[in-house]
């Protein structure tokens, strides 16, 4: 069954891909301004039209990151833990995000001292924080992340450099009992063997499914955004139940980004 959500979104005014740190970004390669604007409303809209809140913090030029709101704090319970980038293009996102906390309500943010990109390499599954690590966040950030927010982390290893932050590689699909998508190729054998044993029922996402951005997908618990090319996930999702939603996200990929990068969730 669904449940509501309130997702924190960034518009892409300021979106460009001017540096390159994964690789997908391809500075050479010219984005369409307009479109990705178009996209990224789509994106919001869908959310509001299912009955999810959605708040929306300012751009800032020079932060053509900073739609990946995912990226810059996980919050569980109420409890906020904000970012550390690591790369320096990006560091100043951090602040931007913090300060948004503070001006909504929540006082008690706490950054982060080890690098830690937030829901890009955190996935709660309502029991526990799956911690990717591996290109972006630190190990020490998933000890940390455990102590601040309170909740049992399992880390995992990313080896994959396209799949560079959890959230490329795996999603969550619903919390009540809860089951993950994955592409067992991005992880570790050992990671691998970890998530057989957690999640003997989940789906797995073939190659296709991975590269066109299949598991940066949002769920509700029943609805599933995801990129217009992941049709064989898609496939899989309906047969068990889900409503697979899609959306165009050509432009944000060509930053290594899609549905879930640019959706942070704010729970309590
Ligand atoms: N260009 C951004 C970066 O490499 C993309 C971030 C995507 N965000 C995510 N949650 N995976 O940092």
């Amino acid at each position: 069954m669904p449940t509501t959500r309130r997702y924190l979104m960034c518009a892409p005014r300021y979106f460009e891909v001017a540096y390159s740190i994964n690789p997908w970004m391809d500075p050479s390669k010219p984005v369409n301004h307009d479109l990705v604007m178009r996209q990224w409303q789509t994106l919001r809209d869908t959310y509001v039209e299912l009955g999810h809140k959605v708040e929306q913090i300012d751009p800032q030029p020079g932060l053509p990151d900073m739609v990946f709101s995912a990226n810059s704090a996980t919050v569980i319970d109420g409890r906020v833990l904000g970012a550390r980038f690591r790369a320096e293009q990006r560091a100043a996102e951090a602040d931007h995000y913090r300060r948004w906390f503070n001006e909504n309500g929540y006082h008690n943010v706490v950054m982060p001292t080890c690098i830690n990109e937030a829901e890009g390499d955190f996935a709660w599954t309502g029991r526990y924080l799956l911690a990717g690590t591996g290109f972006r966040t630190d190990p020490g950030a998933h000890a940390e992340a455990q102590e601040v927010l309170g909740v049992p982390v399992v880390s995992l290893h990313l080896t994959d450099p396209r799949y560079y932050h959890l959230d490329t590689a795996l999603f969550v699909l619903n919390e009540d009992e809860p089951n993950i998508a994955y592409y067992p190729e991005a992880f570790s054998e050992g990671s691998r063997r970890v998530l057989r044993r957690l999640f003997p029922d989940a789906v797995i996402a073939t190659a296709h499914d991975a590269e066109t951005f299949g598991l940066n997908a949002v769920s509700d618990g029943r609805n599933v955004i995801l990129p217009t090319e992941s049709t064989g996930l898609a496939a899989q999702l309906t047969d068990r139940g889900y409503e697979p939603i899609f959306v165009d996200i050509s432009e944000l990929k060509k930053s290594g980004g899609g549905p879930k990068c640019c959706t942070m969730e704010i729970r309590g």
